[in-house]
């Protein structure tokens, strides 16, 4: 069935409709949660698809709790269902990044809480990666604050992987640079305070940014020839 954003359905209200998952907001034993429910490729063969669902599913339910135990704040999981192919979230209460550096242009720079949160952002991935953890989609919709604390809370492990290979990090950054050069280009040099940041934070930091500045002349190579 067709349901649109917005729509309720058994208590669960549409978020997001997206290629290989759906999010709902709902409510966990009296709590406010999301569920992520990965759905089913019809081009894919069927027990082959079950299986990679299952897969997907329980590698982001495990990349998101290797993540807590790194000391990176996530959205609690309150629950993974293997039959319907949910996983269960706490309910951040906050807004994206992303939102919240699209009002710096409009609304001019609070240095302070731009200054903070690239800090947050650069310590959270340095530990990440000093952990062996690729986040896979590092955007600024994958980032929430927490609105009582101000916390940065990561979340979407759904491309996460483990590496501990210096080239793994350097895309996870340049994806990352690339977002926000596309999306919050009027907020300045966010890129660098993130990556001050995470040169206080992750011991192999050398390595890391020796392998992003190589990324990006691949990436510059490619946008000529393209
Ligand atoms: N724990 C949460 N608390 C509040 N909002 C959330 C939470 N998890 C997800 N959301 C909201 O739902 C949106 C989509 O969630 P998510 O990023 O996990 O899915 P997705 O981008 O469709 O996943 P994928 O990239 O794996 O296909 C987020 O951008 C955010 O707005
Ligand atoms: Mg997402």
């Amino acid at each position: 069935m067709e349901i649109k954003p917005g729509e309720k359905e058994d208590s669960l209200t549409l978020v997001k409709q997206g290629a290989e998952a759906r999010v709902f907001e709902s409510t966990f034993v009296g709590r406010r949660s999301i569920v992520k429910e990965r759905f089913s490729k019809k081009y894919r063969h069927p027990s082959l698809d079950l299986k990679l669902t299952l897969k997907r599913l329980n590698a982001e339910a495990r990349c998101m709790t290797k993540a807590r135990r790194l000391g990176v704040s996530t959205p609690v999981l309150y629950a993974v269902d293997p039959v319907l192919h949910t996983l269960t979230f706490e309910y951040v209460e906050g807004p994206a990044v992303k939102d919240v550096l699209l009002d710096f242009g409009s609304h001019g720079v609070m240095e302070e809480r731009m200054d903070n949160i690239a800090k947050q952002i650069g310590e959270a991935i340095g530990k990440l990666h000093d952990g062996g953890l690729i986040h896979g989609d590092l955007t600024t919709s994958n980032m929430l604050l927490r609105s009582d604390t101000n916390h940065l809370v990561l979340i979407d492990f759904g491309l996460s992987f483990t590496s501990t290979l210096p080239e793994d990090k350097a895309v996870d950054l340049y994806v990352l640079e690339r977002a926000l050069l596309s999306m919050h280009s009027s907020c300045g040099n966010v890129m660098d305070r993130i990556l001050a940041a995470y040169r206080k934070s992750s011991k192999q930091w050398s390595s890391t940014l020796n392998k992003l500045a190589e990324v990006r002349q691949r990436g510059r190579k490619r946008t000529m020839v393209g």
